[in-house]
């Protein structure tokens, strides 16, 4: 097979991650740049790599650049993104900048990966939260065409970041020693022992950014404005791997039973539901501290509502950093690469 130069910018939580997923999965790289804001040496699973500052030169070369820089007007997509593909890169980026542009691809590799095939160069990772959602929103569809969705969310602190990792730890280790706890800085409030029912900014409709981000790439990665689909998104103090409160309406009936066969059949799902062996050791739901460092989509708690028809409530867990993140991203640009996709200059 083919080898190709692969950059990853970014070694923050989400960068780090793509690192090791890329060597994980035996990623067909005959070089892996590392990229950040300084150049030094890190060493992930034993593997050392010498990041390189990033400048638009750092991309000569380059077959595929990850992105897991910061986003907005003056962060590491939108300054080098543009620079990457003139220099023949295709990037697939894991940050908001280009999500909703028509002409960039927002693929989930599970749900909707011949969109690559439409791509300008670019290609972006939807939002950690929206990506469980869809793997198990799809074969729901499929059978049963969405009418509404509702989703309340359960997000990690990994989600914001190394810097929020380190806030929840500070947090609970003063906890612990009967400190005070240091004043609140990745968030507004403190997370130990806590939950903030804010994840990005407020709009004038009073849902936050977050929320609609979960609306509008659902949206546009399965095709169909009109799935009426609502959110609340939660931060709770869990280190790592979002959890979701999924309740779903659909045109035709699904029963629990043919749900749970429907999802335990879809790629990349794996279907906990066992309430018999709840307290016996056995895995009988999904819980956050079990899906830490797996690349799957993990689903239970399937139930028909008992009041409202065509509707069932679920609950979808999955760890935000790998398949939220950087593990989309690598399935991405193995599509690209399955389909001979790369190294077309
Ligand atoms: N964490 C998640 O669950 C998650 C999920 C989906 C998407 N994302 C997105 O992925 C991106 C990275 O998130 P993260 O959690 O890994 O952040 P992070 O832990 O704060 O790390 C950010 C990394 O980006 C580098 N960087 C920042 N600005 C840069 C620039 N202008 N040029 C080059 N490198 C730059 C930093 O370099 P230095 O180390 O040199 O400072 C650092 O290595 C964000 O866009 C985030 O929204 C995160």
């Amino acid at each position: 097979m083919s080898q190709f130069t692969v950059a990853v910018v970014g070694v923050g939580a989400v960068g780090e991650e793509m690192l090791r997923v890329l060597a994980q999965r035996n990623f067909p790289a005959r070089e892996i740049r590392a990229l950040a804001r300084s150049a030094r040496t890190i060493t992930v699973d034993g593997r050392s790599y010498d990041v390189q500052e990033t400048t638009p030169e750092a991309f000569e070369g380059v077959d595929i650049a990850l992105f897991a820089g910061t986003e907005g007007e003056s962060g590491a997509a939108v300054t080098f993104a543009a620079e990457a593909v003139r220099r023949g890169a295709i990037v697939i980026d894991n940050g908001a900048d280009f999500r909703m542009k028509p002409e960039v691809p927002l693929v989930v590799p599970e749900v909707n990966a011949d969109a690559i095939e439409k791509h300008q160069g670019i290609i972006s990772n939807p939002n950690c939260s929206t990506i469980q959602m869809v793997v198990a929103l799809k074969p729901l569809h499929d059978a049963g065409k969405l009418k509404r969705v509702i989703v309340s969310t359960y997000q990690a602190v990994s989600g914001t970041g190394r810097a929020a990792i380190r806030e929840l730890e500070a947090q609970v280790k003063a906890w612990a020693s009967g400190e005070e706890l240091p004043a609140p800085s990745a968030y507004k409030y403190p997370i130990a022992f806590n939950l903030i029912p804010q994840i990005g900014s407020f709009r004038p409709d009073y849902y936050t950014s977050e929320e609609w981000k979960m609306i509008a790439e659902t949206h546009k990665i399965l095709g169909d404005d009109s799935i009426a689909i609502s959110a609340t998104t939660i931060r709770v103090p869990v280190f790592n791997s979002h959890s979701e409160a999924v309740t779903v309406e659909t045109e035709e009936k699904i029963t629990r039973e043919e749900a749970l066969r429907l999802l335990a059949a879809a790629p990349g799902i794996v279907v906990v539901d066992d309430p018999s062996v709840a307290g016996e050791g056995g895995p009988a739901y999904p819980m956050p501290i079990e899906t830490t460092g797996k690349d799957l989509t993990y689903v239970g708690r399937v139930r028909e509502d008992p009041f409202v028809p065509n509707t069932l409530h679920m609950w979808v867990v999955a760890d935000n950093i790998r398949k939220g993140a950087a593990t989309n991203a690598v399935q991405i640009a193995e599509a690209l690469v399955e389909r001979g996709l790369v190294g077309k200059k």
